[in-house]
């Protein structure tokens, strides 16, 4: 039957085995749909999609490549109909063009791409008796952001001398936001949205003689010659011999509100530039948002800032402004973690220390307040634009990969995961420890923290590892202690969400180059006697990621990234022709999956 009574309320689906069908796969007795596909139209007077016949004005109007971070809004006064927000990561050119030369791309090519990238904005329609999600084409509160969306960066590092642009002398107006990977969501109604690989947008790094900026280029991967995309031979501003501080204006939380779109979108210079995986606000007693974010990079680190101002309510326009600024104004912090177990039993192997657990303590080390520095030889401003140099001073806490990060709504408890880092432990860099315990980390882990008595605002908090993810009967895995004959294989957390009954789902990147097998999502208890009991609920197509999951009672979405990005795969002979099949091209979109019986996801 649909129902497997052995396991938390919630999760009590069969689940699906490890697989590598090129396809989406659910459980039995559920049902799945696509709601919406990479240049479906969107926006007035976009054409439907047409692979042989992509312009840039049809894709600035219609859903773009990638999609990543999900988020459903209620839409009050509308029956039946909720506001989907999706990130756009990033363009895999190979896939979506015919004959493309990655040496010499067209104008059209780059100004597609340009086009594709950003977030969507889309209302969404519930079919009657099912759990089916039609988007609504032409709705007002539709939109796109893209590559020449106008953007403002607010915050303490607003209008900065290294912010400032020939095209911007004032330092505030940025066109575009790039890479924007997962992200989150606010009590007051807004999406929070990072700006994570955007080194790879830059050229001509390897021009800056200057050794200060050099330096600074170096720490956020921003190097060589011309850029993968060649962007900057069709944009000035792509360019670092040419426009220097453009890339300081990327890298960044951005904060949208989908409810009113005519607003520019602002950057939060407070929360500070690296590259960004995702945030999630959690409230004080109080009402001050605390923000939890991660450096998704080899041995960076893990972030939170901490607002000075308490949220408002209710909808007014004063009120939605005053919320819109409460990122603006408070402390940004950066965390060390002690292990409790001596330092020797940490040799790499991923073997449980003596006292039975990855534990410690931790502390956020205060890097900047307004424009107030923390950090020895480095100004505020300079902390914000140059947090990881900052962090690096302030003795951070070397991570494998700080993924998504996501606060229980129930317990206050929050989670990381970690991906992997297969450079842990080699010659020359950091070695095993007790919260980052295996070299070689090809699988990842999840982190749980505990603030000291539950405040978001604490200086000090409690540390475990909730997973040690990989195969389970490789030995070097960990469940939480829960029996390993009865879990799902996982690898490479990447996104992490809570569904209503206080269970934990997990999305994966990386699973086809570790355990074989294509990404997936899954579910797991994190309190009870099933507490560290992964189960798998879907997978996802050839090549493809599992990102933004969403799970409320009736419905679970998933946006399945890049479909067919393997090795040697291109236009015209992609490794997947998912999800329209036939000759046509893999397109990236999210899918929705409910319970044909009409019953709660996994009850
Ligand atoms: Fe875009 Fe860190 O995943
Ligand atoms: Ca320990
Ligand atoms: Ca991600
Ligand atoms: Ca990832």
């Amino acid at each position: 039957g649909t129902v497997d009574p052995d396991a938390a309320k919630g999760l009590r689906f069969r689940p699906v085995e490890p697989n590598t069908v090129d396809a989406v796969v659910v459980p039995e007795g559920y049902a799945q749909s696509v709601v919406i596909r990479w240049g479906d139209p969107i926006l007035r007077g976009a054409p439907a999609f047409d692979q042989a016949r992509q312009t840039a004005a049809a894709q600035a109007g219609q859903f773009g490549y990638n999609n990543d971070f999900l988020h459903l809004f209620d839409l009050p006064g509308e029956r039946g109909r909720q506001v989907l927000v999706a990130n756009h990561e990033y363009t895999d050119e190979i896939l979506m063009f015919p004959a493309y030369d990655a040496a010499n791309p067209t104008r059209e090519q780059v100004e597609i791409a340009w086009a594709a990238h950003g977030l969507s904005v889309v209302v969404v329609e519930e079919e009657r008796h099912s759990g089916r999600l039609y988007p609504v084409s032409r709705h007002g509160l539709n939109r796109r952001l893209h590559t020449r969306t106008a953007f403002r960066l607010t915050g303490p590092a607003a209008g900065s001398p290294l912010l400032r642009t020939k095209a911007d002398p004032t330092g505030t107006k940025v066109l575009g936001t790039l890479n924007n990977c997962a992200g989150g969501t606010t009590p007051w109604g807004t999406v929070l949205s990072g700006e994570e690989n955007f080194n790879q947008y830059f050229g001509n790094a390897a021009s800056v003689t200057d050794p200060v900026t050099a330096e600074r280029l170096k720490r956020y991967g921003i190097a060589g010659a011309a850029s993968e995309r060649k962007w900057e031979r069709f944009d000035d501003r792509f360019d670092l011999a040419k426009e220097p501080n453009e890339v300081n204006r990327f890298g960044w939380i951005v904060e949208l509100d989908p409810f009113d779109p005519d607003s520019t979108p602002r950057k939060h210079t407070a929360l500070g530039r690296f590259k960004h995986e995702a945030a999630q606000p959690r409230l004080t007693d109080d009402g001050r948002p605390v923000v939890y974010m991660g450096d998704d990079e080899r041995f960076d680190y893990m972030y939170k800032f901490v607002a000075s101002k308490a949220m408002r309510h209710g909808t007014g326009r004063a009120v939605r402004e005053h919320n819109l600024s409460l990122l603006d104004e408070g402390t940004l912090y950066v965390a060390r973690l002690t292990g409790d177990s001596p330092a020797a039993e940490f040799d790499g192997n991923g073997k449980l220390p003596s006292d039975g657990e990855f534990d410690g303590s931790g502390e956020w080390i205060k890097l900047a307040s307004g424009t107030t520095s923390f950090v020895e030889g480095m100004t505020a401003e300079e902390v914000y634009l140059f947090t990881r140099m900052a962090a690096d001073k302030a003795g951070a806490t070397k991570m494998d990969r700080p993924e998504d990060v996501e606060p229980s709504p129930r317990t206050g408890r929050v989670y990381v995961a970690l991906t992997n880092n297969t450079n842990r432990g080699k010659a020359g860099s950091a070695g095993a420890d007790e919260a980052n315990p295996r070299s070689n980390n090809k699988h990842g882990h999840v982190l749980e923290l505990a603030e000291f008595f539950d405040d978001p605002a604490a200086d000090r908090f409690a540390w475990r590892l909730f997973l040690v993810a990989g195969d389970p009967a490789d030995p070097a895995t960990y469940f939480a202690g829960f029996p390993k004959d009865d879990v799902s294989p996982i690898s490479c957390p990447d996104n992490v969400a809570f569904d209503p009954h206080g269970n934990l789902w997990i999305s994966t990147d990386g699973a086809p180059g570790t355990l074989g097998t294509h990404d997936a999502l899954f579910g797991v208890a994190v309190k009870g006697d099933k507490r560290g009991q992964v189960r798998q609920f879907l997978s996802v197509p050839k090549g493809a990621e599992t990102c933004g999951p969403i799970v409320q009672d009736q419905r679970v979405l998933v946006a399945v990234q890049h479909p067919g990005e393997t090795d040697a795969s291109t236009y015209e002979n992609p490794s997947s022709r998912w999800p329209d099949g036939g000759k046509r091209i893999p397109r990236p979109s999210v899918v929705v999956v409910w319970r044909k019986d009409g019953r709660d996801i996994g009850v």
